[in-house]
């Protein structure tokens, strides 16, 4: 029986529960479609980091690069750390230092009462975020009256995403390819407009259109059904993504998936850690269920995360 190893990270504030709520789910579909899961749970949080000064050690980092086949997070953040210092080395740490450029993020319509549009069509489309460039790099200065963030667009960083874009959308079938960047504003952005004339140019059999950001956030609530495949920045997907998840039913149902062809991937509910709503059982795990379902996507498992996705979408309607 093939078994992979996954790290888990529970992490701060509701990320514990959802995740030990998600686990006895994932291994019951592992069980089924038998493979099995050597899960190994690592301490690294707001706790972990207020006792010890520790945020990710080096040693964790390369064994997390180096010995696992997937890495399966619940979420970081908590008040007690101001800055959320912890949560910028382990999570963005782990994008940056796995280079794990491709956040990917469903939103999909699981049962037409979760969306607060009137419209009835289906809503099904994938957002391409950037990973590891952007503002978040953190690069820029603070000092006296100066709060300086730096953009961050290489012509590599931008390239690769377009270009995992165009080939998930080739392979699933899909016909139409959005880029969005702020180009009219952002100098910067240019680069974006470059890269995806040429990247779209080894595409021809799919459509590639252009929405600046402002424009694409009023489309995405008025028509979200024309959506297929949306690549954009860092930031701007981090913010898309979320108003993604607010047309499907909210973060409660919102997945995502931290990822470079070929490496063990990062996998984490698109939700924070919520501290008003830890321990009080009330946050939904079906987040980190249909997190679970890329992971098993991920690992060679297409009917078992298929399986994930029933599941959910079965409970959601009864
Ligand atoms: C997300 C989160 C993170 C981000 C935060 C916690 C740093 O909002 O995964 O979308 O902005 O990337
Ligand atoms: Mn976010």
């Amino acid at each position: 029986m093939k078994r992979h190893k996954i790290a888990v990270i529970a992490g701060d504030g509701i990320g514990p529960e959802v995740i030990e709520a998600a686990i006895p789910v994932l291994e019951r579909a592992a069980a089924q479609h038998r493979f099995g899961l050597d899960l190994e749970r690592l301490p690294y949080s707001a706790d972990h980091y207020l006792k010890t000064k520790e945020t990710l050690p080096d040693h964790a980092f390369r064994h997390l690069r180096d010995d696992v086949d997937a890495i399966l997070l619940g979420a970081l953040g908590d008040p007690r750390v101001p800055a959320n210092e912890h949560a910028r080395d382990i999570l963005l740490g782990l994008r940056f230092r796995l280079d794990l450029y491709i956040n990917f993020r469903p939103v999909q319509l699981l049962h037409p009462d979760l969306t607060p549009l009137r419209s009835d069509r289906p809503i099904d489309f994938v957002v391409f975020r950037e990973n590891t460039e952007g503002v978040y790099l953190g690069r820029g200065h603070i000092d006296q009256d100066e709060y300086v963030a730096e953009d961050v667009n290489t012509t590599k960083g931008v390239e690769r995403i377009i270009r995992a874009a165009f080939q998930w959308a080739q392979a699933h079938g899909k016909t139409r390819v959005t880029m969005s960047d702020k180009a009219n504003a952002v100098p910067a952005h240019q680069v974006w407009q470059e890269r995806f004339k040429r990247v779209a140019a080894e595409f021809p059999g799919i459509e590639a259109e252009h929405r600046y950001v402002d424009a694409l956030a009023l489309e995405l609530v008025r028509d979200p059904a024309r959506f297929q495949v949306i690549v954009t920045n860092n930031l701007f997907g981090d913010i898309l993504s979320d108003l993604g998840a607010a047309l499907v039913g909210g973060l409660g149902v919102a997945a995502s998936a931290n990822l470079h062809p070929g490496r063990a991937g990062l996998f984490e509910p698109v939700h924070g850690s919520a501290p008003p709503l830890a321990g009080k059982g009330v946050a939904n795990p079906m987040a980190a269920v249909l997190t679970g379902a890329l992971m098993f996507e991920q690992l060679g498992h297409r009917e078992a995360a298929r399986d994930l996705e029933r599941a959910v979408q079965q409970t959601l309607a009864a």
